[in-house]
């Protein structure tokens, strides 16, 4: 099987490019960061606080998740109830980041994770996909962009929904949730050592993609 990681912070547009890749290459994408918002979000309604790593332990056992595919776009599925357009606020962004800190958190999906890219061509992006989930991939790829532009980019996407938005709350809370992922003990984001770094700070979608396809092509 091959598998494309694609890791990097908040914001440098790893789900848009490897949405991309995967559509060329007719590989299934995975998205990793929605399994930990998915989580997040149980957490969130039942109350649990974040600091409390018994309480998250003993909660991540009675979460059940599973993706499935409709029309190629990934939905994630929390104890039966398909929670996909539920896990994209900022609440839960916060919440994710908070909660992935926790090994039983992180064990439970790596190991969901790790299933999937058995049986199937898979891009995977996340954070510690390159390190940890999958150290054999057939591509490491580190995303990243400067701060300014990620929260450039994460302002539009607000603008452009009719949301309105602070651009420098947004870039704050981007370097918190950067400073957490790259941080903690347990698998925290970090550039493997065999991963091509992609600064897409000046390249649009069309150059990303193209630049990690032809690299592909080159290893595969
Ligand atoms: O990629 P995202 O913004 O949807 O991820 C949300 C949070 O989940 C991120 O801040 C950290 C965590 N995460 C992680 O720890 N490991 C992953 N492989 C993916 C996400």
């Amino acid at each position: 099987m091959y598998s494309i990681a694609i890791d990097g912070p908040a914001g440098a547009g790893k789900s848009t490019i490897a949405k991309n890749i995967a559509k060329e290459l007719g590989f299934i994408y995975i998205d990793t960061g929605a399994m930990y918002r998915a989580i997040a979000l149980f957490l969130i309604r039942n109350n649990i606080p974040s600091d409390d790593e018994k309480k998250i332990s003993e909660a991540v056992k009675k979460v059940n998740i599973e993706i499935e595919y409709v029309k190629g776009v990934q939905q994630v599925i929390l104890n039966g109830e398909n929670i996909s357009e539920l896990i994209r606020t900022n609440e839960v962004s916060k919440m994710a980041s908070i909660s992935s800190v926790y090994p039983d958190v992180r064990l439970k999906l790596v190991d969901i994770q790790r299933c999937l890219a058995e049986k199937v061509n898979v891009v995977m992006d996340g954070r510690d996909i390159g390190t940890y989930v999958l150290p054999e991939a057939t591509l490491k790829i580190y995303l990243t962009a400067s701060v300014e532009e990620r929260a450039k980019r994460r302002y539009n996407e607000y603008v452009n929904i009719g949301v309105s938005a602070n651009l420098e709350n947004i870039k704050k809370e981007i370097e918190e949730r950067d400073f957490r992922d790259m941080n903690r003990d347990f698998a925290p984001l970090k550039k493997a050592e065999d991963a091509v770094v992609v600064d897409s700070s000046f390249m649009n979608i069309e150059d990303v993609k193209d630049y990690v396809i032809n690299k592909f092509d080159l290893v595969k």
